[in-house]
């Protein structure tokens, strides 16, 4: 598999690369898991900047597999947007309605945007910032599949239960993927699936 590469960081709506590949991308309130999730994805440890301290990534940032022109002829199989998370109320007011509004200006009117994946804290579950999100996919209608992080956090006995309850509240979102995936990209569990998923939604 050719190593990925961080392409670009996208500060405002009009930094956007030209549209191109299929993009995928990551979202989720802050310290979510985000950032590592797409590191473990790829396999490479400080490809996505990650940190313990939430807001640690404040553009959408652009990941793609090397050694594509990007040429129209040469472009690659697909982007992964890692995003900057949101519901973190202890940065500026400023900046954190700057990367909400980056965030939901894209999520919202992005062509080549194949799918999100909304990334929960298997810890916390759905948060009403979390709702709020799923309701502007929904209306926007991008196809939307939600992820649970952290799942070493939590005893494997409850894990079933916790995918059961999170599937009855997307029941009703017309823009979920009626599936919910467990990872945690600590110890690699449920990365395989999420590769697998991933690669479908970019190529549908
Ligand atoms: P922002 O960019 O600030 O929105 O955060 P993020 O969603 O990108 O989270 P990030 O990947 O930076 O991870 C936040 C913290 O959670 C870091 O300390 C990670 O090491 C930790 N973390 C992420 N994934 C896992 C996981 O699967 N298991 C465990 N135990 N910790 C994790
Ligand atoms: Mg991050």
């Amino acid at each position: 598999m050719r190593p990925w590469v961080f392409i670009r960081g996208v500060p405002a709506m009009k930094f956007l690369p030209p549209e191109g590949p299929p993009e995928i991308a990551f979202a989720g309130r802050s310290n979510v898991g985000k950032s590592s999730l797409i590191n473990a994805l790829v396999g490479k440890k400080g490809l996505a900047r990650t940190s313990n301290t939430p807001g640690r990534t404040q553009e959408l940032n652009y990941f793609v597999p090397d050694g594509y022109s990007g040429g129209e002829d040469d472009l690659p199989p697909m982007a992964l947007i890692d995003m900057p998370g949101y519901g973190y109320a202890s940065a500026p007011k400023d900046k954190v309605d700057a990367w909400t509004k980056l965030v939901f200006d894209y999520l919202k009117g992005r062509v080549t945007l194949k799918r999100v994946y909304v990334l929960i804290d298997a810890r916390h579950g759905i948060k009403a910032n979390d709702e709020e999100v799923l309701s502007l996919l929904d209306k926007a209608a991008v196809s939307y599949q939600i992820v649970l992080t952290k799942t070493d956090k939590i005893k494997e006995a409850g894990l079933p239960r916790l995918i059961a309850n999170t599937l009855e509240r997307i029941r009703k979102r017309p823009a979920a993927y009626p599936a919910v995936l467990a990872t945690s990209s600590e110890k690699g569990g449920g990365l395989d699936e999420l590769r697998a998923a991933i690669a479908q939604a970019a190529n549908g």
